[in-house]
């Protein structure tokens, strides 16, 4: 079944919060494997604003999977409510929420989930061919992304025939075709190298100077310190929420070279809503 968007924006209109691009009401998941319930998610509430660098840090257990299953609208809350750039997501049916991760977020996960004996033009193409995109803008739209992250000469490569540093930016790339309200990275730099690990965080930083939105799930300190807010969990509920530098503000760590290069950007930043 197709969904509108304008079907969409019919249901959200009808009791969105004046709020940003993601906002959760105390929202609950209860596991049931059948002899026992699991409380994953007990009562989080959380709001990220347009433009804000938000890191989800916790321990083993903690519940971050499940958050981000959440937010990701790949599972449904088993209480509480989410709203997701005006959408409330916590009451559509299994279509829908594939129609909103289409359009409305872009994934960056730790195993880089790209399809094998298929170029990197293509992988970034794709989330553009179920957006029924015409095929002359789909080449378009993918070779500018790619050459965001720096990958424009390896377009016509397999994934097989990259590092996995670079088969990650063709991830982001993949993640940011669609003009996503949100970017959901999960251990991002989880299989990575040290020097590969801090050219993904400076892609992010950039993403970032752009104005983009991004939730980033890490346990590790020196990822989040990249982030603008960081949001600990622990046993399924928010323990600390830290804002380490203003949403209008350039991430914290980030190369001077690179605030340079992306000023223009940054200063449209400031002045956008
Ligand atoms: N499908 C499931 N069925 C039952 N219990 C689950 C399921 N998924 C997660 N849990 C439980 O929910 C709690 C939170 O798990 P979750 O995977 O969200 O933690 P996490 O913070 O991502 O941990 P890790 O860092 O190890 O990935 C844990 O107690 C876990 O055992
Ligand atoms: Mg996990």
């Amino acid at each position: 079944m197709e969904v509108s968007s304008s079907e969409l924006d019919y249901k959200s209109s009808i009791d969105a919060p004046q709020s940003g691009v993601i906002e959760l009401q105390n929202i609950q998941k209860v596991y049931d494997t059948g002899t026992i319930q699991v409380k994953a998610l007990r009562g989080v509430s959380l709001r990220v604003e347009r433009g804000d660098f938000v890191a989800i840090m916790g321990a083993s257990g903690s519940g971050k999977s499940t958050l981000m299953n959440i937010l990701g609208c790949l599972d449904i809350p088993t209480k509480g409510r989410y709203f997701l750039d005006g959408v409330n997501v916590s009451s559509l049916s299994q279509n829908e929420l594939a129609h909103i991760r289409n359009t409305k977020i872009g994934f960056v996960f730790q195993s880089y989930n790209l399809v094998p004996r298929t170029s990197a033009l293509r992988n970034v193409e794709l989330p553009l061919i179920y957006g029924s995109i015409k095929k002359k803008d789909r080449h378009k739209m993918a070779m500018k992304s790619l050459k965001s992250v720096g990958l424009g000469k390896f377009a016509y490569n397999l994934p097989s025939e990259l590092s996995g540093g670079m088969q990650q930016r063709v991830t982001i790339a993949r993640a940011i075709v669609t003009d996503p309200a949100m970017i959901l990275a999960d251990e991002p730099t989880g299989a990575l190298d040290t020097v590969s690990s801090a050219m993904i965080m400076q892609i992010f930083c950039k993403l970032s100077l752009q104005g983009r939105t991004i939730v980033l799930i890490t346990h590790e300190p020196e990822i989040a310190a990249f982030a603008k807010r960081v949001v600990e969990v622990r046993d399924g509920r928010v323990l600390s929420d830290r804002r380490i530098v203003e949403v209008s503000s350039p991430p914290p760590n980030v190369s001077p070279d690179l605030v340079d290069q992306l000023s223009g950007a940054t200063k449209n930043m400031a002045t956008s809503p």
